[in-house]
């Protein structure tokens, strides 16, 4: 479904981005892995290269809050392969202090993490939609939540810890993961007739070690699984960057085995 279409895939080296490359590359398509991770970054390529030998991929450094570490990895893959088809954003930037339950939330760890997240998500927007403009056609994937879209059901995370320290959905989360959406539907409408067009991904909550009894809470409202695997989020992240999906523009998919219902 991918084939000859060249993919940044930014935060590639996080628990769904690493799954998105696996994915892309299984589609037939080439990556860039972009993250701010760069010590694990060549590591990934290499593994990556041993299970897959034929994969055309590359890993290069991206901190989504410089607009120089943007046109970068721009520059980078723009002479790397004379094109780029689309960019995903599936990057995850919070502070030391982020998970704090609503009430030891600073001023300032509030503002930190909206300008990481939420910003970085507008910054790579603006500097890709830019450069798609020019190009002629280009293709943006953000990644959202099920909490961009519905209050946070909090008697999941009732009387749970994890490290002792309490389970919440962290309060900036609400802001900047519905700003992503809504930020995407502007877009939609500001890139009219250029050829470029911006969707969402609003992933449920992705098993990755968490204390059984949240589990067994979450798992109470979802439909058939719950609680997702990485890998559950990868189709309709294929199907969204495919020419299948040419005239869904501005939309948020969500994947959350009806949670939010
Ligand atoms: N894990 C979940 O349950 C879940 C559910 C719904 C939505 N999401 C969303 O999916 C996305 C990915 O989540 P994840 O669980 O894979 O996160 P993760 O923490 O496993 O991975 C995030 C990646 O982003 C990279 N990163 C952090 N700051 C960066 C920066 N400034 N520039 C470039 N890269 C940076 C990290 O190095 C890491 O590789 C996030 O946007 C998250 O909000 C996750």
């Amino acid at each position: 479904m991918l084939k000859d279409k060249i993919i940044i895939i930014a935060g590639g080296l996080g628990l769904l981005g690493k799954n998105f490359v696996k994915g892309v590359i299984d589609a037939k398509g080439s990556v860039i892995i972009a993250d701010i991770n760069e010590s694990t970054g060549n590591d990934f390529k290499k593994n990556i290269l041993t299970e897959y030998p034929n994969a055309i991929l590359d890993f290069h450094y991206l901190d989504i809050t410089s607009e120089s570490s943007i046109q970068k990895l721009i520059k980078f893959t723009q002479k790397k392969f004379g094109k780029i088809n689309a960019f995903v954003n599936t990057s995850y930037p919070r502070n030391q202090n982020w998970g704090n339950t609503f009430e030891d939330v600073s001023f300032k760890d509030f503002c930190e993490n909206i300008d990481m997240h939420l910003g970085g998500y507008f910054l790579c927007s603006q500097q890709f939609g830019i450069f798609f403009r020019q190009q002629g056609f280009g293709n943006i994937i953000n990644i959202s939540s099920i909490y961009g879209v519905i209050a946070p059901k909090f008697d999941v995370y009732d009387g749970i810890a994890i490290n002792n320290r309490t389970m919440t959905m962290p309060v900036e989360y609400a802001p900047i993961k519905s700003g992503i959406i809504h930020l995407t539907k502007y877009l939609s409408k500001y890139f009219k007739n250029t050829n470029v067009r911006f969707n969402c991904i609003s992933p449920g909550g992705i098993l990755s070690g968490q204390p059984q009894e949240f589990i067994k809470k979450y798992n109470f409202y979802g439909c058939s699984k719950g609680m997702l695997d990485p890998q559950d989020i990868v189709g309709s992240l294929i199907f969204l960057l495919s020419d299948g999906s040419k005239y869904i523009n501005g939309q948020n998919l969500i994947v959350d085995d009806g949670w939010t219902l």
